[in-house]
């Protein structure tokens, strides 16, 4: 039997912390609604997920490959925090990286249609920031498999408690998140809200301002 990653799970009732209690861009004052994940706790979670990944991977060299624009702040930090073992251990694993680009969100929904953007040497995979529906990362495993690879294992940051999942689950799982939309971190409404450090609620202002 497959066993499931563990991961902090946040519960459906979690507040969050006020805006006011951390540093807020001022130009999103009024865009959110709360503090969901801070930085900080986003990063030490990061830090022991590099160190799973590693144990995992045993001698592989690795190709990490980020699903953009969303996973470019998980993925670089993930990668920092991979490097860093590799420079402070007896053992290292070899890392190249590479690069796609998906979309598949318009405003808060996802659109069912799925673009891929860019990609070449695409043997093994980490570093995906989201997993909503499960949809859009059933298709990218798909395309992978054109290139036969060795073996693809997935790490995703978030992976969102939803009825609309089709029931896949990462290899490695930064948070388990209750059904709600989620911006920061590199992950955006309608490309907004990347420039912020923590992971945050959007407020009904939020949505309107930036609606597409
Ligand atoms: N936030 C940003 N992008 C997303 C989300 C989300 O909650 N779900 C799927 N893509
Ligand atoms: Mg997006």
């Amino acid at each position: 039997m497959a066993s499931v990653s563990p991961c902090v799970v946040i519960s459906d009732d979690e507040q969050g912390y006020d805006l006011d209690l951390f540093c807020i861009p001022k130009h999103y004052a009024d865009d959110l609604d709360k503090v969901y994940i801070p930085h900080g706790l986003i990063m030490d979670r990061t830090e022991r997920l590099a160190r799973e990944i590693m144990k995992d991977m045993g001698g592989h060299h690795i190709v990490a490959l980020c699903v953009l624009k969303g996973g470019y702040k998980f993925f670089a930090d993930l990668l920092d925090y991979i490097k860093t073992l590799n420079r402070n251990n007896d053992r290292s694993i070899p890392m190249t990286v590479d690069f796609i680009r998906l979309k598949s969100y318009c405003n808060d929904q996802s659109t069912g249609e799925i673009k891929v953007i860019g990609g070449d040497d695409l043997s093994s995979l980490t570093g995906k920031d989201i997993i909503d529906t499960g949809k859009t990362m059933k298709t990218l495993l798909e395309l992978l498999k054109q290139y036969n690879p060795k073996m693809v294992k997935v790490a995703s940051l978030l992976v969102k408690r939803t009825p609309r999942s089709v029931g896949y689950r990462p290899d490695f799982v930064g948070f388990e998140v209750p059904d709600k939309f989620v911006v920061g971190y590199a992950l955006d409404y309608n490309e907004y809200f990347r420039d912020l450090n923590h992971i945050c609620v959007i407020s009904e202002t939020g949505k309107e301002k930036y609606k597409a």
